[in-house]
């Protein structure tokens, strides 16, 4: 079949689902990966065809993205700040907002980590985009992620791999080990009795009564795990995470959260509250207020 034939049945059946603009954006990532041919050569072959086998694989593609199956699922992976992470149902698909918070860490940590080797941890790290991220691009630092899923630690763990890098991987729920410190001794006996330079975190935090602006593709694949929090509790991890820091950053150690933008200023207070000094609420790329940061005194 002529690929051009292809990508009009893509926008019969997708435009009204997804716009004409974001049906070429998936057609495309379709072709590079199953193809392994660029947007560029699409438009100056027009009469490119591809086989029967191939054919049916896009077809196949086309009914899972009717049902709003997230296209980085059904390849299985996708890229963040540059890297490339695989994906699967069991973590967060890394989001753009998460690539500010890593590129605020790096440019804020470059030249501590040329004098010293920064001891990081990523809590809650799903994909591992975030410990991935900072070690690659902080050579010298040594990382630890933290999750409560297996299987997520799965996926995170072949990130590593794939991206060459050593992270120190942790299985653990982050509200207990917060709450009984013997708990963390236990889970980091390796390293009895050290301090981290910084601590970062995005944890669940989408309110149950944000359903409503989760659009249906996020809402019926990604998971819950990693997304949602009690409407009467949503600052849990927020809380949790701090009062882990409190006891666990060095001196003058620096905690980093991505946080929901509709509690920037009940978030920011939680550092207030707990003695951290310079916190600072920072908007992303669409003016929202998504991360904060503060230095332990
Ligand atoms: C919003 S996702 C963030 C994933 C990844 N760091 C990112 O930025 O794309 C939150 C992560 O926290 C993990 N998580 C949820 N509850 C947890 C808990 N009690 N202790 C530790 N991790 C938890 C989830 O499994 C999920 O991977």
């Amino acid at each position: 079949m002529v690929l051009k034939e292809l990508q009009n049945i893509f926008h019969i059946e997708l435009d009204a689902i997804y716009g004409q603009h974001e049906v070429d954006s998936l057609f495309y990532l379709c072709t590079e990966y199953y193809l392994n041919i660029a947007r560029i050569q699409l438009t100056l072959e027009p009469e490119l065809a591809i086989t029967k086998p191939e054919t049916e694989t896009f077809f196949k593609a086309l009914e899972h993205l009717k049902q709003q199956q997230p296209i980085q699922y059904l390849l299985g992976e996708t890229e963040f700040y540059g890297l490339p992470f695989k994906v699967n149902e069991n973590v967060l698909i890394p989001r753009p907002e998460t690539e500010e918070l890593v590129d605020l860490i790096i440019k804020g940590h470059s030249q501590q980590n040329k004098v010293s080797k920064l001891k990081i941890l990523d809590i809650g790290t799903g994909s591992g985009c975030i410990a991935i991220s900072l070690v690659k691009n902080l050579p010298n630092a040594k990382v630890y992620a933290l999750d409560i899923s297996k299987e997520a630690l799965k996926v995170a763990k072949q990130n590593a791999k794939l991206n060459n890098v050593e992270i120190t991987f942790i299985e653990a729920n982050i509200i207990e080990v917060a709450e009984n410190s013997s708990l963390w001794e236990d889970v980091a006996s390796r390293e009895k009795g050290f301090l981290f330079d910084v601590i970062v975190s995005n944890p669940p935090y989408v309110r149950n009564l944000e359903k409503q602006e989760i659009k249906p593709n996020v809402l019926d694949n990604e998971p819950h795990l990693a997304l949602f929090v009690d409407d009467d509790n949503p600052l849990v991890f927020y809380k949790a995470i701090t009062d882990f820091a409190i006891n666990n950053l060095k001196p003058k150690g620096h905690l980093y959260f991505e946080i929901n933008q509709y509690l920037g200023e009940d978030t920011k207070q939680l550092l207030v509250d707990a003695k951290f000094k310079d916190v600072e609420l920072l908007k992303d790329l669409n003016g929202n207020d998504r991360m904060l940061k503060g230095e332990k005194i």
